[in-house]
């Protein structure tokens, strides 16, 4: 496939999911393998249990980006953790509240405290979006990912270990849309231990979740 029919295809993607809903990003496949992902590795290992937690202050999770709330609805749901969601959007502030969840409007991890999230969760807009096609609306905020799809993804990397106690994960989709090397290489230069926990491959593209652990 080359890089034109790539960058077409994300485009056409791009228009199908603008079409659905205006304003606010639904759950979507890549949405159902995060949620999957972090439930199985957060239930399977003793990482709700860090040094930070005893009974009368349990775990905390972020999801970043929370979108509908979907996402951060099936993690309080399935794991023993209090789940907090973020999003710039308002649009998306009000639907993940309508959920029932507590929601922050921020900017990434802007606001959050030192080292106060034992888990962050950040499905990112990744899609690689040409400059002279993109919208300035909602939802071009949930899916571009500016020239090379890494927009969000670099600031959010630099500034997750700030923000989680010791011990803490940070769980990323990466799109091979995205540059996954790209992704990896530079999680690793701001100090992270890199983990696939789950990946499925889609017509035009791979989706990987990696868990990121601050390396002692
Ligand atoms: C691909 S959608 C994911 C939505 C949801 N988490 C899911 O998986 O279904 C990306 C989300 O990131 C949000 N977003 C974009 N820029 C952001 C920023 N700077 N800070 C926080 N959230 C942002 C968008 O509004 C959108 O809801």
């Amino acid at each position: 496939m080359t890089d034109e029919k790539l960058s077409d295809d994300s485009r056409s993607r791009l228009a199908d999911r603008r079409g659905l809903e205006p304003h606010v990003y639904q759950p979507a496949e890549d949405s159902a393998l995060l949620a999957r992902a972090v439930i199985e590795s957060l239930s399977n290992t003793d990482s709700q249990k860090h040094e930070t937690a005893t009974a009368s202050s349990p775990t905390r999770l972020l999801e970043v980006g929370t979108g509908s709330g979907w996402v951060a609805e099936q993690l309080t749901a399935e794991l023993d953790t209090h789940v907090v969601a973020s999003d710039l959007n308002p649009h998306a502030c009000r639907q993940a509240r309508d959920r029932g969840l507590a929601v922050v409007r921020a900017n990434l991890l802007d606001g959050f405290a030192d080292h106060s999230i034992d888990s962050l969760v950040f499905n990112p807009p990744y899609l690689p979006t040409d400059p002279d096609n993109e919208w300035d609306d909602w939802m071009e905020h949930a899916l571009s990912g500016g020239t090379d799809g890494r927009r969000l993804i670099i600031p959010f990397l630099d500034d997750a270990p700030r923000v989680l106690t010791t011990g803490g994960a940070a769980f990323l989709l990466v799109s091979s849309l995205t540059g996954y090397d790209a992704v990896v290489d530079y999680a690793r230069e701001v100090g992270f231990a890199v983990a696939e926990v789950a990946q499925a491959s889609y017509p035009f593209e791979v989706l990987s979740i990696l868990k990121l652990t601050v390396d002692p």
